[in-house]
């Protein structure tokens, strides 16, 4: 049986991972995987993560299993920081996951169980993994056109273009903010006409939000799932604490699924428990429980928000020096891009062999589509970036 198996192609940002890792050379610099990494280059444990983890220790008294969707304390508290009160409770069902994947995976089982003859709409680009797991189960793929090579921002006409060709009953799956890989956004006046040909089409927004607080702040960033959750029937909403708790390894993400009645959020509840019974059973507790008790304790929330605020305005701050020190460099205004986008990454736009180049002449990684990680600089690196940058000719 086993001889049958081929080699799987490698994931893009996992291979550069190692590639990095195996680099001898003292001087290299890592903008590849998104994990955010303090000025000293290190993915800190967050002071409220540290300080929940403690409570639990002295607290809790049971390792027992949890019910099949996990604590719906936890669905409770990451329902409210990411909708708010844009759609009622009695409409949403909800499952702990094994992180963001572990969300999107239940998400698209979802869909697929529940209308094999759907197709999902991907932004071209998107996050890798995206198309892989799609591809893996089977479900109908399309793109639509998302960024624009030329103004490094968002086509949107092209992509409203091309959304209008969605059928009833298809899903488009939307970063809910700091698209990963390009950093380029929708603003809250797209977002409403993206809802409004969503409402044309009767297609069914799937909401892929793993970066909430690094763009804008945490309440604007979740303006584009709070306004599809308001306006529309269903909704998928798969949702990370990887980065913005900076929990990576605990594997912590919640699926939703909003339904048009309470009645529905029964089937879909029950269907969710269902699919993590098949897949994994319970999902893991420990990040869930350490993310709802920060969230319901105001002290430790507050401490947490604060964190994660420097961590957002810091990679505002690289972004606004390197946007800078490339202005000076190349006398032109054509990175200026990169203080516009949000989140974690940008897409430099350059090419392929000019990835390769600053690779392998200067030690600077990031993904062969130009994909940057912000993070995985400091103010010293941002110099020496912007210098290879402009040796490798752009
Ligand atoms: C990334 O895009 O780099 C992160 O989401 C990490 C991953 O799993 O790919």
């Amino acid at each position: 049986m086993l001889t049958n198996l081929t080699q799987q192609p490698a994931d893009k940002i996992l291979a550069l991972m190692q590639m990095f890792r195996e680099d001898p050379r003292e001087q290299k610099i890592d903008l590849g995987v998104g994990v955010y990494r303090n000025a000293e280059g290190i993915t800190p444990v967050m002071r409220a993560v540290k300080s929940a983890e403690r409570q639990l220790v002295e607290t809790q008294t049971t390792k027992a299993y949890t019910g099949l969707a996990g604590d719906p304390v936890f669905a409770k508290a990451m329902t409210n920081l990411i909708l708010g009160a844009s759609a009622p409770s009695d409409r949403i069902a909800a499952v702990a996951t094994p992180g963001g994947t572990g969300a999107i995976r239940q998400g698209l089982e979802l869909m697929r169980y529940a209308d094999k003859a759907a197709t999902i709409w991907l932004s071209a680009p998107t996050w890798p993994n995206h198309p892989s797991i799609v591809k893996y189960l089977g479900i109908p793929m399309r793109e639509y056109r998302y960024f624009d090579n030329a103004s490094r921002g968002v086509d949107f006409e092209g992509m409203l273009a091309d959304l209008s060709n969605a059928a009833k009953g298809d899903l488009v799956l939307l970063h809910g903010c700091c698209h990963n890989p390009t950093g380029a956004n929708l603003t809250p006046a797209q977002w409403e006409k993206v809802a409004d040909i969503l409402d044309q089409t009767g297609a069914i927004p799937f909401v892929d939000i793993a970066y909430q607080g690094f763009g804008d702040g945490l309440e604007e960033d979740a303006f584009g799932p709070r306004l599809l959750a308001s306006r529309m029937p269903e909704m998928i909403l798969a949702a990370s604490c990887s980065k913005n708790f900076g929990v990576y390894r605990e594997r912590t993400g919640l699926l939703m699924a909003i339904a048009p009645n309470a009645q529905v959020k029964g089937e879909a509840q029950a269907t969710l428990n269902f699919l993590n019974r098949q897949n994994y059973s319970f999902p893991p507790d420990h990040g869930a429980r350490v993310v709802q008790t920060i969230l319901d304790d105001p002290a430790l929330r507050s401490d947490w928000e604060t964190e994660l605020e420097d961590v957002r305005t810091g990679m505002l701050a690289l972004r606004e020096q390197l946007a800078g020190e490339l202005r000076q460099r190349t006398n032109s205004d054509q990175f200026d891009f990169i203080a516009q986008h949000r989140g974690m990454f940008s897409r430099l736009g350059i090419s392929a062999a000019q990835v390769d180049q600053l690779r392998e002449d200067h030690g600077i990684y990031m993904i062969g589509d130009s994909r940057m990680n912000i993070a995985g600089l400091n103010s010293e690196t941002v110099p020496i970036l912007a210098e290879a940058i402009v040796a490798v000719g752009v």
